[in-house]
Parts: structure tokens; C-alpha cells; sequence
């Protein structure tokens, strides 16, 4: 592993208990969770399952399109993506989290069509050119720390006329007063976020056409309050991010909740072709 995987690593494997949250999946849903139930602890963004449906919707519906999942986590958007028909590959660069995505996989009914995890850097995608329909960053790039070089190979592995679909926290007017730990970073260090101008410009200079870009900031804080009245209430949720994050999610969570109220970061989807 390369330095970069091993501090990545260190953050998101840290309070990762992955025996115990399989062994509770096992005891509570013993024939198999679904995937709103696997949502507190796989879909490791703001917004939840239905970001992810709004993600997957802006996807050409080709049969048997081939997508990329780039920072793929645990796995909640490939799972809903496999649902609705594509062939999902999920990459992501912290081994224990591809290991409990395909666990968790596994254990999800129906389980078809077929998902592939690889534990690799998006930064040096390990497959040929034009593999895939399309690429989805989902709170990934916002760890990447060389973004031109990853989108390259992003537009390496696509097929001409292929689309990357973007759900990703970027930096607000007011990212100096940006708190952490949140959820993707414990400092600085591991938090690479570009303002939207930035963003689009980038992946126009990597040779993409923009076809849409939303800030989805105000729905984003309304869901990340609800989910923290949610987290307040009931500390004894069968799945929480908490099973991931032990109790610094308390805290990552609420410093989420303030960077968005004070416009410290932003969320984007953002929507582009080649
Ligand atoms: C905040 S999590 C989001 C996970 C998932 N996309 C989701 O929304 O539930 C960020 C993920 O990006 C992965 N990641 C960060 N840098 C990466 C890189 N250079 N290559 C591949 N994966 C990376 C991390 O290991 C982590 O799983």
C-alpha cells in the first residue's frame, strides 16, 4: 500500500469493527437486509438513498451498462445501481471497506446482476481504456488529493461519449471557518475540496462537456438536520455511521451539519460527458 492509502486507512478503519457489524446484520435481519435497512451504515454521504437515486437517474439507461463507482466505501450506491440494472464496479482504495462491501453484498437478496470490488487508487485505475459507460465519484474526489490526474483516468477508462455523474461536497464562500473532524477527514490533511467554479473548470480542461450542475446545499442541510435530531434521539439504531466511526461520528456529524449552515462547504452534483 501507498501512503496515501495507509493515512486514508488509518481514518477510515480506525473504529471499523467489521465482525461486530456483520454479526449484528446477521442477528437482526437473518434473511438478509434490505437495502434501506444497510442505509445508515453504507450510504456514507449527505442525502442517503435518495442522493443516490438522483445519482443513478442521471445515468443513460443502456442495458447492461458498465459503471464505475470511484470511492465506492461500503457500497449503498452500487447496490441501488446493481437494483436498477447496471453492472457496477466498486473501487476504493481502504481494503477493509471493499471487503465489507462485498460482505455486505453478499448478504443483500436478490444479489444480481453481479458486482465487482477491487481495492486500487483512483488515481492509477487499474483498467484498460474504455471499460466503462460511466464513472461516479460520490464524496470520493473530495479525498483526492490530485484531482486533474484522477479525472484523466477517469476520461481514461470511459467510453467515448461516456459521463461522469458527480455527488460531492465542495468548498462554500466561508470554507475558512470549515471545523473538523467531519465525516471524510479528521484535519486538513485528507479534506480536498474545490469551490464549484473550480470543480467545473477542472473537469472542462480534462476535455468533458458539462451537461448539469446543481447545488443541492439547502436540501442538503435539511437532510443532515433531520438526521441529526434522528442520531439524538435514538442512540440504539440497529446500524448507525457509529459503527464505522465509533463516537467521533457524534461530532463529525454535527460539525457537518455547521460547516453547510455557516457555508463552510457545499454540495454539488454535477453532471458531464465526453
Ligand atoms: C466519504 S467516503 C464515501 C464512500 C461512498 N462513496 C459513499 O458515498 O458511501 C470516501 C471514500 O473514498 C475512498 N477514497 C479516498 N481516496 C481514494 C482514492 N485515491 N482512490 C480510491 N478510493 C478513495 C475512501 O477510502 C472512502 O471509502
Amino acid at each position: 500500500m501507498n501512503s496515501l492509502a495507509n493515512r486514508l486507512a488509518d481514518h477510515y478503519q480506525r473504529a471499523l469493527r467489521t465482525n461486530e457489524v456483520l454479526a449484528q446484520i446477521d442477528a437482526h435481519y437473518p434473511n438478509g437486509p434490505t437495502l434501506h435497512q444497510l442505509a445508515p451504515l453504507d450510504q456514507l454521504h449527505i442525502g442517503g438513498v435518495a442522493a443516490s437515486s438522483r445519482l443513478l437517474e442521471r445515468l443513460d439507461a443502456k442495458p447492461h451498462a458498465k459503471v464505475l463507482d470511484v470511492g465506492a466505501g461500503l457500497g449503498g450506491l452500487m447496490r441501488q445501481g446493481a437494483a436498477l440494472g447496471f453492472q457496477m464496479t466498486g473501487l476504493d482504495i481502504t481494503h477493509e471497506f471493499s471487503a465489507l462491501n462485498k460482505a455486505l453484498s453478499l448478504r443483500v437478496q436478490p444479489e444480481s446482476p453481479p458486482l465487482t470490488w477491487v481495492t486500487g487508487d483512483a488515481r492509477a485505475l487499474p483498467f484498460t481504456d474504455n471499460s466503462f459507460d460511466a464513472v461516479l465519484f460520490q464524496h470520493s474526489l473530495l479525498n483526492m488529493p490530485d484531482a486533474t490526474k484522477v479525472l484523466a483516468e477517469s476520461r481514461r477508462v470511459l467510453r467515448p461519449g461516456g459521463q461522469i455523474v458527480m455527488h460531492e461536497v465542495v468548498s462554500g464562500p466561508n470554507v475558512l471557518t470549515l471545523r473538523y473532524p467531519v465525516p471524510w477527514a479528521a484535519s486538513s490533511e485528507h479534506s480536498h475540496l474545490h469551490t464549484i467554479a473550480e470543480l467545473t473548470r477542472l473537469l472542462e480542461v480534462g476535455g468533458f462537456t458539462l451537461e448539469h450542475v446543481e447545488d443541492w446545499s439547502e436540501m442538503a442541510l435539511e437532510w443532515r438536520q433531520r438526521q441529526r435530531k434522528k442520531e439524538q434521539a435514538s442512540r440504539q439504531a440497529v446500524l448507525s455511521p457509529q459503527w464505522i466511526f465509533g463516537e467521533r461520528f457524534l461530532t463529525m456529524g454535527k460539525n457537518l451539519m455547521d460547516n453547510l449552515a455557516q457555508g463552510a462547504i457545499k454540495v454539488v452534483e454535477i453532471h458531464v460527458s465526453c
